[in-house]
């Protein structure tokens, strides 16, 4: 992808922020436990959109900043999550004190931060021996027709994690990356899933014909699965602590 495409994209979501919230999975909050541990802390979801994992966090007991680039996914986080502190700002420009949090959290978003500089601002607010922990919800394509859905919505989109990071991935400032990897599911009917499709970043900057084929093709593909049907996730979470 282009870095003009990429810039695009990364910040393509705020026009669809309402039915990003209501389409989007969550994440199992087996695998949030598994980056921060089972004792509340303060911790940092960063890109969080309009909430989704924000929400887990606090399920969980935790107590949640989170932090959005986007002015209209932050809107919805604030109207939809009360019990967060919702801030304007980025990987990039994270507007906390040094040493401020436990645990940094990033649910589909790092892929979009600019590597070393994200990295430092990231270790600036941790507490030594803080966890930083980003997670991808990526549909289970071992399913055959969750395999044709993820061919029709796709294509040419190399903007989510599919490989695993390398035990150094962020850098000098943190301890090997670990990863692990956690099973769940999201009930759909055909316009959910239609509505998901058309949530993807690469299908929101497409051209508007391209969107129509892609409409259609969700539809016909949907319209064969029982109604409502599950669409099966793995969620894909790393974490590494800060050793300095
Ligand atoms: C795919 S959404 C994920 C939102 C939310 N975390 C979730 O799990 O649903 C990616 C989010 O990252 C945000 N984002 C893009 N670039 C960012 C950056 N450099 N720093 C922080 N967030 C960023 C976008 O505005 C968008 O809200």
């Amino acid at each position: 992808m282009d870095e003009r495409t990429f810039h695009t994209r990364r910040l393509s979501f705020g026009a669809v922020a309402d039915s990003y919230d209501r389409v989007r999975p969550s994440y199992p909050e087996a695998a949030v436990r598994w980056i921060l541990g089972d004792a509340p802390a303060r911790v940092l979801d960063l890109g969080a959109g309009t909430g989704l994992l924000t929400r887990t966090l606090l399920r969980l007991g935790h107590e949640v900043i989170a932090v959005e680039p986007d002015a209209r996914m932050r809107a919805v986080c604030a109207a939809r999550t009360p019990e967060a502190t919702v801030l304007e700002g980025s990987a990039e420009a994270i507007p906390l004190p040094d040493g401020s949090v436990g645990g940094v959290v990033a649910g589909q978003s790092y892929h979009w931060f600019a590597g070393a500089a994200g990295h430092a601002e990231i270790a600036r607010v941790l507490v030594p021996g803080g966890v930083f922990g980003p997670l991808w919800n990526l549909r289970d394509e071992s399913v055959g027709w969750v395999a044709r859905l993820s061919a029709l919505v796709s294509r040419e989109d190399g903007s989510s994690h599919q490989g695993s990071l390398a035990a150094d991935a962020f850098g000098a400032a943190f301890g090997p990356v670990t990863g692990a990897v956690f099973a769940h599911a999201r009930r759909h009917t055909t316009g959910s899933l239609v509505e998901l499709a058309l949530s993807r970043s690469y299908v929101l900057t497409a051209a508007p014909a391209r969107r129509a084929e892609i409409e259609a093709g969700v539809r016909t593909l949907a319209a064969e699965l029982p109604q409502p049907f599950d669409l099966p996730y793995v969620t894909r979470a790393y974490r590494a602590r800060l050793v300095r």
